[in-house]
Order: structure tokens, then sequence, then C-alpha cells
């Protein structure tokens, strides 16, 4: 089965949201503190009302990917904040399939439709899958490295690496 990546509805906020912290806990289990993942499911409603308001604006940037009727994952391209946002998640069971290589094509042709020339994102240090998939794609490092302390109280290293579109 292909997946579908299309704009995400606001009346699909529930949905978006169990996405959301299912990608969050399976990719971050040896990353974020258990803590910090464990309080998205115990406050679930908090990310349900965050995504009933990102996603009231259709043109806001937020995508999922849809394998039949599951929420396979979810794709931010939210260009409008200060620094540019991106995001690309999929849900355990579907890595390695060349879904997130589909769901980076589809990224890459919004943005460059879009006029942008070039993608800049950040990854966690210790997130090695999402780096070697980023590095396998034609991004680089772009030796900026900043560091995040909202996640538990455990400061995390962030990378920025960049794609000229
Ligand atoms: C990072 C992520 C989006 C990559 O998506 P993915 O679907 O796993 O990536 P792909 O399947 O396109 O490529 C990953 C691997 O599968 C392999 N692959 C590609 N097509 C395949 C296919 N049809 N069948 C089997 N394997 C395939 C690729 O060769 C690649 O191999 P590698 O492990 O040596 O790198 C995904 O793993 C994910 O959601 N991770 C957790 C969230 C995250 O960290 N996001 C980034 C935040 S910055």
């Amino acid at each position: 089965l292909e997946i579908l990546i299309r704009s995400a509805k606001s009346e699909e906020a529930e949905a978006y949201a169990g996405c959301v912290i299912a990608c969050w806990q399976a990719a971050y289990r040896d990353i974020v503190p258990a803590a910090y993942l464990q309080y998205m499911s115990a406050h679930a409603e908090e990310w349900v009302d965050k995504y009933k308001k990102a996603l009231a604006d259709p043109g806001g940037g937020y995508y999922c990917a849809m394998h039949g009727d599951k929420m396979a994952g979810f794709l931010i391209l939210d260009w409008h904040r200060a620094e540019n946002f991106w995001a690309i998640y999929l849900v355990a069971e579907f890595w390695g399939m060349g879904y997130g290589k589909q769901i980076l094509d589809f990224a890459i042709s919004e943005l460059s439709r879009a006029g942008h020339r070039e993608v800049r994102l950040w990854v966690f240090e210790e997130n090695h899958r999402a780096r070697r998939f980023y590095e396998k794609n034609g991004f680089g490092l772009d030796g900026v490295k900043r560091v995040v302390d909202k996640y538990g109280g455990v400061p995390l290293v962030e990378l920025g690496y960049a794609l000229r579109l």
C-alpha cells in the first residue's frame, strides 16, 4: 500500500496529536527523557488543542501521510514562523520502507514551488537514523549547533542541516 500525503484537516486534530505523540515516543525513546515522553500521552489534550489551532489554517504547512485510513506520519513545513520549521516523522511500523523519501520529495517540491531556495532544519545530535536519512538524501551539516532545554530538564544538542533546492 502506498502512502498519500495531503494537508491535514482541522477536524483531524485528535488523530494528528496521536500521531505526533506516537512518533515522538518511538523516535526519541533513547534521546528525550522518558518522563517527557510519558507526559505527552498523559496530557494528550494539550497537543490536541495545539493542533486544533494549527490545522485551522489550511495553508499552514501541516500535512499528514495516510496509509489507507491510518495516519502513518506527518510533515510540517511552517515557513511563517520567525525561523522556518520543518518536521518529518513516521510511526515506527512504517520506518525503512521508502515512505520517508516519498515525504521528503513531496516537501522539496512544495518548497521549490513556493520559491524557496534552501531548506534548513535541526536534528538531535543523537538521532542517528534521521541524520543518516538526511545525509543520504543530500543534506549536509551546516556547522551550526544549539542546545535545547525544554524536554524534562535535560539539555539536548541539535545540529543544523541544510539543502540547496
Ligand atoms: C527519519 C525517517 C523520516 C526516515 O524515513 P524512512 O521511511 O524510515 O526512510 P526511508 O525508508 O526512505 O529510508 C530509510 C532506509 O530504508 C531503506 N529503504 C528505502 N526504500 C526501501 C524499501 N522500499 N524497502 C526497504 N527499505 C527501504 C533506505 O535505503 C534506508 O536505508 P538506511 O537504513 O541504510 O538509511 C523515519 O525513520 C522516521 O520517522 N524517524 C523518526 C522521526 C525522526 O527522527 N524524524 C526526523 C526528525 S528531524
